[in-house]
């Protein structure tokens, strides 16, 4: 059976979970490896990372950890060598990495605003930096970022970091594909609206009383009732950097079940 990433090589930044469970990243990771993708998966956590390589080798894939900071260029740099060193291209540049930084206008600290603007947008323009070059000799590729319906929307969280780093976010993504449309490389973002994954029992649970509560007012504040999970997102990023999505560029897609469309 042929599968349509055979032959292409995934490179998923931000690929292990902050907690035991699916994150985003994670199973956006082990979904390019099902659909036959080779993956490099790359987390500042190399534990994390390593975790994802060996459920995609349990799995009979191949993948490879790599750490590395996505703040940091000479670290991006060096594992995108590495990377090309031992897979021989890239075909798909996923980025996932992504923190809240709570706080008000007020009370967010200059530091902690500079940290969410690196880490939630600088970052995938060091990566696609260090990327395209590959892509632009291979005539294609495809580019996933994951941003949050908070570009969009407010939320009703404090981070003020976030919301203007996601938005910006957005904006880069369609700039990019329209750079390099002509070049065979398209990119597409993710907006995933309120997820139940490992990452909100970390960043988002201190503005509940509880877990629990947590989990009851986002379920609550969904138009279908629940939130979504990691294979929401590692799903529609699959499809956005097959080939089934070859005319499709520039764009950014909520999945949310509904969030954005609700008044
Ligand atoms: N969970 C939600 O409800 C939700 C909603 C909207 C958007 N998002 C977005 O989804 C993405 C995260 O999803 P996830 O579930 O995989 O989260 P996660 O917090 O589990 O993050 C995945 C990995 O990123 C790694 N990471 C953190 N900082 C890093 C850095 N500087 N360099 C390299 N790796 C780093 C972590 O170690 C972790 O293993 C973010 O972009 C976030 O903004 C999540």
């Amino acid at each position: 059976m042929t599968r349509r990433f055979d032959g292409r090589v995934a490179v998923v930044f931000g690929a292990g979970s902050v907690g035991p469970g699916w994150g985003n990243g994670k199973a956006a990771a082990v979904q390019y490896a099902r659909d036959g993708a080779t993956v490099a998966a790359i987390d500042i956590a190399i534990d994390a990372a390593n975790e994802t390589v060996g459920i995609i080798r349990g799995e009979g894939g191949t993948a490879e950890g790599w750490a590395c900071d996505v703040t940091k260029r000479d670290q991006i740099v060096s594992v995108v060598t590495d990377v090309l060193a031992r897979f021989g291209r890239i075909d798909v540049l996923h980025n996932n990495v992504g923190l809240p930084a709570m706080g008000t206008t007020e009370t967010l600290t200059e530091g902690e605003w500079d940290h969410a603007m690196d880490v939630n947008l600088k970052s995938v323009f060091l990566t696609c930096q260090a990327v395209l070059p590959t892509m632009v000799k291979q005539g294609k590729g495809a580019i996933v970022n994951i941003s949050s319906v908070a570009a969009v929307r407010y939320t009703g969280y404090p981070y003020p970091a976030y919301y203007a780093s996601k938005a910006a976010l957005n904006h880069l993504t369609a700039s990019i594909a329209l750079e390099y449309a002509r070049k065979g490389i398209r990119a597409n973002a993710i907006m995933p609206g309120m997820m139940h994954t490992p990452h909100i029992g970390k960043a988002i649970v201190g503005q509940y009383a509880s877990e629990a509560e947590m989990v009851e007012k986002r379920n609550a504040l969904c138009p279908t009732g629940r939130m979504g999970t990691g294979w929401d997102i590692a799903k529609c990023a699959a499809f956005l950097a097959s080939d089934e999505a070859e005319y499709i560029t520039g764009q950014v897609i909520a999945v949310d079940g509904g969030l954005t469309v609700r008044c």
